[in-house]
């Protein structure tokens, strides 16, 4: 009997047309709430998942499941030990999307610096001198704070490292590589003057930068999100960005997307928000899609996954 895969409708061509070319049937849903999967794809002996909730309960609502193959590299959103106890293998596409993330921070920053969405909104409303009283700032000669040093966090240093910055970096399980110089946790705060997320979302990280933390940056630094929410306590760099604790953020990452209409990061000034989209360029969701694809098929032809997270009970 052919094995069925789900996939969200929006996954890349490449990722869709990997599968059926190996054999199998797509169940392709609007969306991936738990409540949709367990009503459309309940058959399915795989699932390329996106960033939404996948609840432990899933386990009985989709009970031909053995690999969930993230698309990206974080998978906070599914309980890795559960699923592994139940013999389903979660997978992630380590390889797929460091570089572009990497890309995107630096257009972040890029943006930040020289106030670039600031003054096309401006111009384009008809200010032209707007911009003569709203200058940016060189990101030569300026310290970047990179938190966690893995995978992305290396990728930002390296494509950096062409910026005349002093790049600092904070892991406590990384080893240098040249291009950071490997710093305490304070002294990244206290100095940088753009700081970038990039550590995983564990129970040390989660929310571990807060109120004490905006008050130990620079007034004039920048915070980049495009890790996780979890990271950061939502409500305290609000407040860092309106009482002028820090001078910028810009957040890609949000507790819920996508984000409610009426949420305050809406009416929170000093952020630039974006949907989530540090890896959303066509060659990135081309890399995942196939990437995550390649991963089902590796399962479900009876092989070992090779980015599996988890362990089989
Ligand atoms: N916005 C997006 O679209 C997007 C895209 C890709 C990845 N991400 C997120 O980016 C993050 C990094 O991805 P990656 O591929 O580089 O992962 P990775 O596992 O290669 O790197 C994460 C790093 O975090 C470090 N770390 C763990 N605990 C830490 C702590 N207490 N303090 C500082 N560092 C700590 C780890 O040692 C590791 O080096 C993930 O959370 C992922 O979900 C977001």
């Amino acid at each position: 009997m052919t094995q069925k895969v789900a996939v969200p409708a929006y996954l890349s061509q490449a990722g869709k047309d990997y599968l059926t070319d190996h054999g199998f049937e797509l169940i392709e849903t609007a969306d991936q709430k738990a409540a949709t999967l367990a009503k459309e794809a309940t058959d399915a002996d795989g699932i390329v998942l996106m960033t939404d909730p996948f609840p432990n309960e899933m386990i009985e609502k989709m009970p031909n499941l053995k690999v969930i193959a993230r698309h990206g590299v974080g998978y906070d959103n599914v309980d890795q030990d559960f699923f592994g106890d139940h013999g389903v293998w979660v997978t992630i596409t380590p390889t797929a999307n460091a570089a572009t993330v990497a890309e995107t921070t630096l257009a972040a920053m890029f943006n930040i610096s020289a106030n670039l969405t600031a003054d096309i909104n401006h111009m384009k409303a008809g200010e032209w001198g707007w911009a003569g009283n709203h200058k940016g700032f060189d990101l030569a000669g300026k310290t970047l704070g990179i938190m966690g040093y893995g995978r992305i966090g290396r990728m930002v240093a390296a494509k950096a490292s062409a910026l005349d910055m002093h790049v600092i970096a904070y892991d406590p399980f990384a080893k240098g590589d040249g291009n950071a110089e490997l710093v305490d946790r304070d002294t990244l705060l206290k100095t940088a003057d753009i700081v970038t997320l990039h550590m995983l979302v564990t129970p040390e990280t989660t929310h571990s930068i807060g109120e004490k933390e905006f008050k130990m940056m620079k007034p004039t630094a920048t915070l980049i999100n495009f890790g996780r929410a979890a990271l950061v306590d939502q409500q305290a760099m609000q407040a860092a960005l309106r009482n002028g604790e820090i001078a910028h953020g810009f957040v890609d990452v949000f507790d819920e997307e996508p984000l409610p209409k009426d949420d305050p990061w809406f009416s929170t000034p000093n952020v630039l928000l974006t949907p989530h989209i540090a890896s959303n360029t066509t060659e990135c969701m081309n890399r995942m899609a196939t990437d995550a694809a390649s991963e089902v098929v590796r399962v479900l032809n009876g092989e070992k996954p090779k980015w599996n997270v988890n362990q089989l009970k």
